[in-house]
């Protein structure tokens, strides 16, 4: 169908005195006995196009046009609005693509969040989803474009996977029969199972990422990740985009420096592209968010260590719900207190406790920790984790099998450490985490399109 982008007419003089053909949806109708105005909005920006019907001029106004939600299709001639300095259209010609009947659930002009969230098909034509969606899809080029332009080769890892990456046993199974009583035992079931073995959905492609970083150098994924973990909260679903650089010749201090620099890229080309969807977040989900954004650019992140960290927590006058003691997991709770209260800016909390991170983390010479890293942001916490790779088989080996892991499982993974292995790292960027910060909105249900959670999909 022949049309013009409303984005292309709204603010563009080169219009103003031609006949065009646009497409939309009413999102609000003023009808009076003369003149009548509908907001027109196609998707392509966040803006409205304004329709006037002079009824007296012989265009003619079918009665389906005028409601909230009708598909149409106008000819018109583009003016300029003086008042607010957009273009417009007078109407010549109205068709009704598709009417919107009156049970249409996007009556009210303000829904709440939680609502909406209940009719996923429906919530994407608000303009607060059209925002978000439209920053996704940004941030998704920028996060593509940024690891090109150095280099990186855009890899794919499997989604469906025989070994758990994290270790952590959260993984959902791929099975293509139910376990029944036919079965004498777990082997026997996955032996009779579609690939012979148990299988899951992967929850990070890094396993594979560094299969290839050994012969790539410098590479990076970007695709879903699975997690069968049942936290219900604010910050986790069990499908989310994770992205996933892993560099070969790095050291903690290069993975640090990509993750700082990505961040900053990604924000700038946010705050140059969706300037339009950055005020609308402003006003409407976070106050001071553009200066958060300006003060990100233009500083250094921080760099702590997790001992100092949990020496500033102790001293914190603030009861918090889980206590602090070095060698614990950090909570939601402790993270955010150091990045919004202490250092009120994006903080790199480095060389963890070793027995709470992964297998893979290069062992520190101190015996007791890690090179690992998590980025944690004010208002959303943790938005990154990753390390430095152990690169010694030795010590990998005992690290596995401190933890009980199967050798056998893993005989590609140890391979590169034992073909030609190099010092390596690389992280994994949770997207919609970043995509919650640079918003300002606080539940991640409302940055992913059809979010899966623990008793929820559809
Ligand atoms: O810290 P995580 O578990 O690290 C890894 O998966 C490493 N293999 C990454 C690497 O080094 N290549 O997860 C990385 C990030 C987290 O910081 C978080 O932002 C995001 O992935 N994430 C989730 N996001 C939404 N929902 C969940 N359930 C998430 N679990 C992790």
């Amino acid at each position: 169908m022949k049309h013009t982008d409303i984005r292309d007419i709204l603010h563009s003089a080169d219009f103003v005195g031609q006949d065009v053909t646009v497409c939309g949806w009413v999102r609000t109708a003023r009808d009076s006995k003369n003149m009548a105005f509908l907001a027109l909005n196609d998707g392509t920006t966040l803006s409205h196009l304004q329709i006037v019907i002079d009824k007296n001029s012989g265009v003619e106004l079918p009665a389906e046009a005028a409601k909230l939600g009708a598909a149409l299709k106008i000819v018109g001639t583009v003016v300029e609005n003086h008042n607010n300095g957009t273009n417009e259209i007078n109407a010549k010609e109205i068709t009704v693509l598709g009417a919107c009947p009156a049970d249409y659930p996007l009556q009210k002009k303000f829904q709440k969040l939680e609502t909406l969230r209940e009719m996923p098909h429906i919530r994407v034509r608000t303009n607060t989803f059209n925002a978000v969606f439209r920053v996704r899809s940004v941030l998704a080029a920028a996060i593509h474009r940024f690891f090109q332009e150095r280099g990186f080769v855009y890899v794919n890892t499997p989604l469906i996977t025989g070994s758990d990456c994290e270790g952590a046993g959260e993984m959902f199974k791929v099975t293509t029969i139910g376990y029944s009583d036919k079965y004498k035992n777990a082997e026997e079931y996955y032996a009779d199972d579609f690939f012979g073995k148990r299988a899951g959905l992967s929850v990070s492609g890094q396993l594979e990422g560094e299969v290839a970083a050994m012969a790539l150098g410098k590479i990076y994924t970007f695709g879903p990740s699975f997690r069968a973990e049942k936290s219900n909260t604010v910050r986790h679903v069990a499908e989310f985009w994770h992205v996933e650089p892993e560099v070969a010749f790095a050291e903690l201090p290069d993975v640090i420096e990509l993750a700082e620099d990505m961040i900053k890229y990604i924000i700038k080309e946010y705050m140059e592209k969706c300037p339009e969807e950055l005020k609308f977040f402003e006003e409407r989900f976070q106050k001071g968010l553009t200066e958060k954004l300006l003060n990100v650019l233009h500083n250094d992140f921080a760099i702590v260590d997790y001992t100092d960290a949990i020496e500033l927590l102790k001293k914190a006058d603030v009861e918090f719900q889980y206590p602090v003691e070095w060698g614990c997991d950090l909570q939601s709770e402790h993270e955010r207190y150091i990045t919004e209260q202490i250092y009120k800016k994006p903080v790199f909390l480095i060389n963890y406790p070793k027995d709470i991170k992964s297998f893979y983390m290069k062992q520190n010479p101190d015996g007791k920790t890690v090179a690992a890293t998590d980025l944690l942001v004010p208002g959303v916490g943790e938005i990154i984790g990753g390390s430095e790779r152990e690169a010694d088989l030795d010590k990998l080996l005992a690290a596995m099998k401190e933890r009980n892991m199967s050798l056998d499982d893993y005989r590609d993974y140890l391979d590169l450490r034992k073909y030609g292995s190099v010092p390596h790292g690389g992280f994994g960027l949770g997207f919609e985490r970043v995509i919650m910060y640079v918003t300002g909105m606080e539940n991640i249900r409302d940055v992913i399109f059809y979010p899966r959670t623990v008793g929820n999909i559809r």
